[in-house]
């Protein structure tokens, strides 16, 4: 069996760090997304990874490599636009061939990876298996109606969900889907949907089973998911220590500090929380729980919590910070040292939101 991981599109709901990277890229716990994804799929004994790229392919090359650093062998295949699932599963037809794979969005996490759904599908003789999990939201996914546990209907991001049953983003599929793909035309948002392929299988009697999957499951496309997400994880964190602490620091649950990172005097940090290489914290910090800080980073004064800071970042203005996304090489500094009296001198990307 092989593995097609999707990392192209553009991430529209996630500028501005999606008009510089990558969307599968961002860190969730320190780890970009498709890192786990790529663990997920080493855990299932697949080893031939296709994994779809677009506009930004040289940024996912450069942190994916040959795939070798996972026990993976990757290929890279171009998709020239953002046309749709079933539009990459098309594109890459000759790295796939006429073999069973498993398709994985590179922007979805589960809490319990695919090797369930793998097992199954690998001891089953079915055409499909797609993994559904209940949402509160489910207009804005694919929605299933089922029977027993097979799929009797699925539907592109119904305006009135027949179910909360959303189409997780990891799909087993044999080459059969490859003939219900070729009868697709472009659908309303001008893709070709994976979720109307299915369809099709469903219609020319093929069997298409699904599973509900066990633990959470997050589609990362927004700011508000990924901070959830980097929460989830962080609650499974287990210490370690590779940095140094200074004394008068103060530390409760779990904390993971990098190498040559050093904790300064008068800090406190409430985990779990995640602290990359090369940092530099306090003194005098507050560092609350859910907070993912990547390598390079200093911050000095004031507090932070539930939030992802990228890395080579530098904070010093003394206020508290909650639920935020902080991209590379930001710099947040306090209005009197730099600027007394003229006003908050700010350089942000295109759709930030600023609550000053
Ligand atoms: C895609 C699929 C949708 C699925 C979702 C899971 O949506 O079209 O059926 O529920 O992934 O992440 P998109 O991310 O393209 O909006």
């Amino acid at each position: 069996m092989k593995a097609l991981v999707l990392s192209g599109g553009t991430g529209t709901r996630l500028r501005p760090f999606t008009h510089t990277g990558a969307k599968q890229l961002i860190p969730v716990a320190n780890k970009p997304i498709l890192f786990y994804v790529l663990e997920d799929i080493k855990e299932c004994d697949i080893t031939d990874v296709g994994i779809i790229v677009g506009h930004t392919k040289d940024e996912v090359k450069n942190a994916v490599k040959d795939g070798s650093k996972f026990g993976l062998k990757v290929t890279y295949i171009e998709q020239d636009k953002p046309a749709g699932l079933a539009h990459a599963v098309k594109t890459a037809k000759d790295f796939l061939k006429d073999d069973e794979f498993v398709m994985y969005l590179g922007d979805n996490i589960l809490k319990n990876g695919i090797k369930d759904l793998y097992l199954d599908y690998k001891n089953s003789n079915y055409d499909a298996l797609i993994s559904l999990c209940h949402v509160p939201n489910p207009q804005q996914f694919g929605v299933a109606e089922m029977e027993g546990d097979k799929v009797i209907r699925l539907v592109e991001k119904p305006k009135e969900p027949k179910t909360d049953l959303a189409l997780v983003g990891v799909y087993f599929f044999n080459s059969t889907i490859f003939d219900a793909i070729s009868k697709l035309k472009p659908s309303w948002r001008n893709e070709l949907e994976i979720t109307e392929a299915i369809q099709g299988l469903i219609d020319t009697n093929h069997s298409v089973h699904a599973k509900i999957v066990a633990g959470w499951w997050k589609d990362t496309g927004k700011p508000e998911d990924l901070l959830e997400v980097n929460q989830l994880v962080l609650m499974d964190l287990k210490s370690s220590l590779k940095g140094k602490i200074e004394q008068n620091v103060n530390i409760i649950g779990n904390i993971d500090i990098g190498k040559n990172t050093i904790i300064k005097e008068g800090t406190r940090i409430r985990g779990p929380v995640i602290i990359g290489d090369n940092c530099t914290i306090g003194p005098n910090t507050y560092v609350g729980p859910y907070t993912s800080i990547g390598d390079n980073t200093t911050i000095i004064g004031g507090e932070i919590e539930c939030s992802i800071i990228i890395g080579e970042t530098h904070i010093n203005c003394g206020k508290r910070i909650i639920d935020s996304l902080i991209g590379k090489n930001s710099i947040i500094g306090s209005i009197k040292e730099q600027l007394p009296e003229s006003g908050y001198k700010l350089i942000i990307g295109e759709n930030c939101t600023i609550s000053l």
